[in-house]
């Protein structure tokens, strides 16, 4: 099968089958993998755009192309944006693929469409119009940044994402945690590496987590954050991860064995007020940060499910309030930016944190943001109680 195929039937399990394009590509290995891995993500960076090329090229809706023909065409034009294989190629290559692919009368149709797209070559589309960006979402970002700081947002967001590593302690590890049944503690095999970006770190350290304290990372799987946690608090201390999704919170107990991991759902969470010096809410949100990594989040984000995850946030910051000590620290965080997710819940004594240079001050928060340093989206506040 060539890369070209693979690359084609990727883009349809993600746009289709439900998918996420980093964990389906993210261990790319051997250099065709690679080559799938960037026509693929090319093809989601550039949804917006093909479809407008396609559209005009083909005269018909898109909707009425065979779903693998029209990934095919997808694939040609983000390779045809990105311009480093000659047009020809890419149209040749293209009909020999829809035949590999089981189609060989579309061979005809794909030909023509890519011959045209080329002869007409590219339109000339804003980010977010390129991005595919769906119009309420556009809006509602235009609304609340301006027009320039969007656009700027959305063109940072159809860039690929750079990544940082961070070393779990091996020695943090604790057998027992007052206060919680055995049976809530997940299984934790050997640390390892965990890849983390810069925005995610900052907020970790956020939290500023002395040796020996005790914390809570509320709705922590995969456990990035957790890990970085866990190595702050060291030996003495201990860091109780919670989440509410059972595979994730199994595989993150592989991941960061020397949490002490416990499924369950943070809006009843099974401690005493008061229990924690320091409280992590990295909260389930639209993840509209993350587009440079996953930019189908913007074939699947609903305006409905962003007022359901606003309404979760605000029950899981009561709860997170209620469980620090006098004395300690609560920080908020989501990997979006809609004020909605973000600005709307943080008033009154939150603040932003110290020291953070990167990104820039929203509401009583800090926005890191890919257009504004090499960071995914990320809003961040903290509540010292
Ligand atoms: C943004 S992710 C957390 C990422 C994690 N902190 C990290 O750095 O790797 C949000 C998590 O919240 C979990 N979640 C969703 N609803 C929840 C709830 N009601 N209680 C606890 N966790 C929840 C999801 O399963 C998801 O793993």
């Amino acid at each position: 099968m060539t890369a070209r195929v693979r690359a084609a039937r990727a883009l349809g399990r993600i746009l289709r089958g439900g998918a996420w394009s980093n964990v389906l590509l993210g261990n790319a290995g051997d250099d065709e993998g690679r080559v799938v891995a960037a026509l693929t993500m090319d093809a989601l960076r550039t949804h917006g755009l093909a479809d407008t090329a396609l559209g005009e090229a083909s005269g018909r809706p898109l909707a009425k192309i065979q779903d693998e023909v029209r990934d095919l065409l997808r694939i040609a034009v983000g390779e045809l944006d990105r311009g480093r294989t000659p047009p020809e190629i890419v149209t040749s290559a293209s009909v020999d693929a829809v035949r590999e692919l089981g189609h060989p009368r579309a061979a005809g149709f794909v030909n023509g469409v890519l011959r045209s797209v080329v002869s007409s070559g590219l339109p000339d589309l804003g980010a977010a119009e390129r991005l595919g960006v769906p119009e309420w979402l556009r809006g509602r970002v235009r609304a609340e940044w301006g027009a320039a700081e969007a656009e700027r947002f959305w063109a940072a967001s159809a860039e690929p994402a750079r990544v940082g590593l961070y070393g779990v302690d091996p020695e943090s590890s604790h057998d027992r945690v007052p206060g919680v049944p055995d049976a809530w503690l997940a299984d934790r095999p050997d640390p390892a590496f965990q890849v983390i970006d810069p925005a995610s770190a900052a907020v970790a350290r956020a939290l500023e987590v002395e040796p020996g304290e005790r914390v809570l990372d509320l709705a922590a799987a995969p456990g990035g954050k957790t890990a970085i946690l866990l190595a702050a608090t060291g030996p003495a201390g201990l860091v109780v991860a919670v989440d509410h999704h059972a595979r994730r919170t199994r595989t993150a107990a592989e991941r960061v064995p020397g949490a002490h991991w416990v499924r369950a759902d943070g809006r009843h969470p099974p401690f005493d007020a008061g229990t924690f010096d320091r409280v992590l809410l990295d909260a389930p949100c639209s993840g509209l940060g993350t587009l440079r990594r996953r930019p189908e989040i913007l074939r699947r984000v609903q305006e409905s499910e962003v007022d359901r995850l606003a309404h979760l946030q605000g029950d899981l910051i009561d709860q997170a309030k209620a469980l620090v000590k006098p004395g300690g620290r609560l920080v908020f965080s989501v990997c979006t930016v809609l004020a909605s997710e973000t600005t709307a819940h943080v008033d009154g004594g939150w603040r932003e944190p110290d020291g953070l240079s990167a990104g820039r001050p929203w509401g009583k928060g800090r926005l890191l943001a890919p257009h504004l340093g090499p960071t995914d989206g990320m809003f961040v506040s903290i509540l010292d109680s």
